[in-house]
């Protein structure tokens, strides 16, 4: 580039511009909304440190982002695409081999392939506030651009382990006196660029080659962390390979990043990566929704009806936001136990210090307000019903909200199932009512589905998916139905183990084998913690309208017969005392006497049977769930699941599942189980076309 031409800011290309101030060098980064390091970023940056090491009048480089972060990544959405040159790594090698010195200013979210083009720097300096870190691992991958080589030659092999191998981003402070950075600033990032590039020319910040320190040797805390993983994440790839390439550090540098790449290669072709990138554009897709454009309404101030399990952790949700909350409840007592289970929902924020104890203090004074009357909702902005799940409760009280409360209050209920036509149908005001369905426990589990009801207003959906923003949930829309996205999915997926269950293959067997596939927990432990009580009454509930056709397996009703709810009452599928929990032999001997009574000879199941007949209902479900329009695309289905119902994130989710299993090979397993039981197991329509066309649940996410 000829020099007459550097007065002022010049574009080196659409996304990287330099301009020459005396003896410095500026190169701007200016790609949003992260400033992602696309081809155009490292092309562009390359291009910009060729030029300047060329400039005679440059002696020194300083580096910087626009807009709301340094880099934050490589560019995901090149990921699976042919590479194009250059590669990150090479232009980290660049940076780091460039004569003149460059320094670079971190600010926001400085990660993965942005902190290691920092890394590679020969100074850093972090704005005050900036999160750094190698989130690689949450994606299945490692630092694949010299991360793994460099972090632990500036802060240690011990403090780099932890970092990479928890993808968690540490504070300025703690970057600081790890010596992952030089240091903190206050300020414009530009302007702190030139003051920095002023100090590496004096030599009051000083310069470094990264590459070039000898990284201490620290094979204890190797063992310790792989030890570690060996026991909390065995089952999944990446971790170990952080490890692995991190043990490398002690190599030449070109050398250790030979083997971190042959490393990031198996990631990268590992289906864990597709699993978990999958995980990560869905739960952003999701705010796409054709309400996306509506303003939302304000909310100031909300309400919440009912104080039980669900109520209290709503109230803490919104408290933990900000947001202050008037709770009714029928009586005194009902108050009392809510504010009290509130009470120690916040302490337990304490405790992860989340909240101080002042904050604590001032929430429950002066931002948590009681009543045992409905008019003391009169103000608020919005309503959250969380009474018990009959619709006869339901309709009295959304009866009662519309005389109460104010003009454009939204009124929601957290109800699970039932239908929000016939709870907005009470009110003259259909518009403003909404299903807003947490997952308990209210306070901690990230998914909220916003349910859609015939006559909700687009800015009321809009106003639901703001409130998940505000609370740091991942919202994703629903229509109705019973059930909804996740608890309709699951009701019939779980009739597919009651199955199983008596037809041979025990809880635990079954258990044991979806724990194998990924989940935390498998459905009989999920049953037990819920209380079987709960689908009890649903049972009961349901018993009149169910179809004669259908195979009922009584099983967890004569367990509930005894008075055994599970967890909460010491025993039902499982035992729960001091000893830990073990099978229940009472609900086995439940299990034979009832495949006697219907004529069942048990046989055997392998875990790879139970795995398939358990996924294979989930998606059948899941298919119809979208057919009907329920879920507006199969991520939407997948971010529940992920989020709400503890879905092995490095699957990706069911509906990604089904991908990876192909719909011929799905529509075959339901014709096959369907020779048993052609009532429960009817294949889709949508799997049956997706089978002839080979078009994939990927393929309608693309198509949005
Ligand atoms: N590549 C491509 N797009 C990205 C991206 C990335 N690295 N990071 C974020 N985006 C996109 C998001 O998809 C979203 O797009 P949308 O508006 O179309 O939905 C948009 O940027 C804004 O993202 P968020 O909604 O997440 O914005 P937030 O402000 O809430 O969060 C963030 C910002 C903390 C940077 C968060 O987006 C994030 O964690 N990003 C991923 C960071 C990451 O994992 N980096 C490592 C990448 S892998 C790598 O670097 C490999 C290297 O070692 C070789
Ligand atoms: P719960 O039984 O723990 O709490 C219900 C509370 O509502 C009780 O404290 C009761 O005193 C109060 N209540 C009843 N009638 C009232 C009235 N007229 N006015 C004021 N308060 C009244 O029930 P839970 O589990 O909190 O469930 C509440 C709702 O949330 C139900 O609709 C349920 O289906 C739904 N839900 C439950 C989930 C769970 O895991 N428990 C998960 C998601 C939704």
């Amino acid at each position: 580039m000829p020099s007459d031409t550097l007065a002022g800011a010049n574009a080196v290309n659409d996304v990287v511009s330099i301009e020459i101030i005396g003896k410095i060098g500026l190169i701007a980064l200016d790609n949003p909304p992260v400033n992602a390091a696309s081809h155009a970023v490292r092309s562009g940056l390359w291009q910009a440190v060729e030029t300047l090491q060329q400039r005679v009048d440059v002696e020194v480089i300083a580096l910087y982002g626009k807009g709301r972060t340094f880099i934050a990544g490589a560019d995901i959405r090149e990921f699976g695409k042919p590479p194009q040159d250059p590669w990150l790594p090479e232009l980290c090698n660049f940076i780091e081999d460039s004569e003149k010195p460059i320094v670079c200013v971190l600010h926001g979210t400085t990660l993965g392939g942005g902190l290691e083009v920092a890394l590679s720097c020969h100074a850093r300096v972090a704005l005050k506030g900036t999160k750094v870190g190698l989130p690689e691992v949450t994606l299945g991958i490692l630092p694949g651009a010299g991360g793994t080589q460099r972090a632990p030659r500036l802060a240690g092999v011990a403090f780099a382990l932890e970092m990479i191998t928890s993808g968690k981003p540490v504070s300025t402070q703690d970057a600081l006196e790890n010596g992952l950075i030089d240091r903190i600033a206050e300020g414009d990032p530009r302007e702190v660029a030139l003051s920095a590039a002023e100090d590496l020319v004096s030599g009051t910040l000083p310069r470094r080659k990264t590459g070039e320190i000898e990284a201490a040797p620290d094979q204890a805390a190797l063992e310790a962390m792989r030890a570690k993983l060996a026991k909390t994440q065995a089952q999944l790839f990446s971790p170990h390979k952080c490890v692995d390439a991190v043990a490398a550090c002690h190599l030449p540098i070109k050398e250790g990043m030979a083997e971190e790449r042959r490393l990031y290669n198996a990631c990268m072709d590992s289906p864990q990566r597709a699993g978990l990138i999958h995980a990560f554009f869905s739960e952003r897709a999701v705010a796409k929704v054709p309400e996306a454009s509506a303003e939302p309404r304000d909310i100031q101030a909300i309400g919440v009806i009912g104080g039980g399990t669900m109520g209290s952790g709503i109230a803490t949700a919104a408290l933990l936001a900000g947001l202050p909350v008037t709770l009714t409840e029928r009586d005194q007592a009902g108050l009392d136990r809510g504010t009290d289970t509130i009470a120690k929902n916040l302490d337990g924020a304490v405790k992860r210090g989340k909240l101080s104890t002042d904050g604590r203090e001032e929430i429950l004074s002066s931002k948590l307000s009681t009543s045992t009357d409905l008019t003391a909702l009169s103000d608020v902005d919005l309503v959250i019903e969380a009474v018990f799940e009959e619709m006869s409760v339901k309709r009295e009280i959304f009866g009662t909200l519309d005389k109460v409360c104010k003009q454009g209050a939204v009124l929601a209920s957290n109800t699970s199932y039932l239908d929000i036509n016939d709870i907005a149908a009470t009110t003259s005001r259909p518009a403003d009512v909404i299903g807003l369905h947490f997952f308990s426990p209210a306070h901690v589990m990230r998914l909220l589905e916003v349910v859609v009801a015939d006559k909700t207003a687009p800015e009321v959906v809009a106003t639901g998916f703001a409130l998940a923003k505000k609370l740091k949930k991942i919202a994703v829309r629903s229509g109705v139905c019973d059930g909804f996205i996740g608890n309709r999915i699951m009701t019939f997926y779980k009739k597919a183990a009651d199955y199983m269950m008596m037809d041979g293959a025990s809880p635990e067997e079954i258990d044991t084998a979806m724990r194998g596939f990924g989940f935390a927990m498998g459905p009989y432990q999920v049953a037990d913690l819920a209380g079987l009580d709960i689908s009890w009454a649903a049972n009961k509930r349901r018993a009149a309208t169910r179809p004669a056709e259908e195979r009922y397996i009584p099983i967890a009703d004569r367990i509930c017969e005894n008075g055994w709810f599970g967890r909460k009452t010491g025993q039902g599928f499982y035992i729960y005392d001091d000893e830990g929990p073990r099978p229940n032999p009472d609900a086995l001997a439940i299990i034979d006497a009832e495949r006697e009574k219907a004529g069942v000879r048990p046989r055997s199941f392998t875990p790879e049977e139970i795995v398939s007949r358990f996924m294979t209902a989930m998606i059948a479900e899941g298919t119809r769930v979208l057919e009907e329009g329920i879920a507006l695309r199969p991520i939407d289905i997948d971010a529940v699941f992920l989020n709400g119902y503890g879905f092995p994130r490095f699957r990706g989710g069911p509906m990604h599942t089904a991908d990876v299993i192909g719909a011929a090979d799905l529509v075959r397993r339901i014709e096959d189980y369907a020779k048993e039981d052609g009532y429960y197991w009817k294949v889709p329509e949508l799997l049956r076309k997706m089978a002839a066309s080979g078009e994939t649940f990927a393929e309608m996410n693309a198509r949005g």
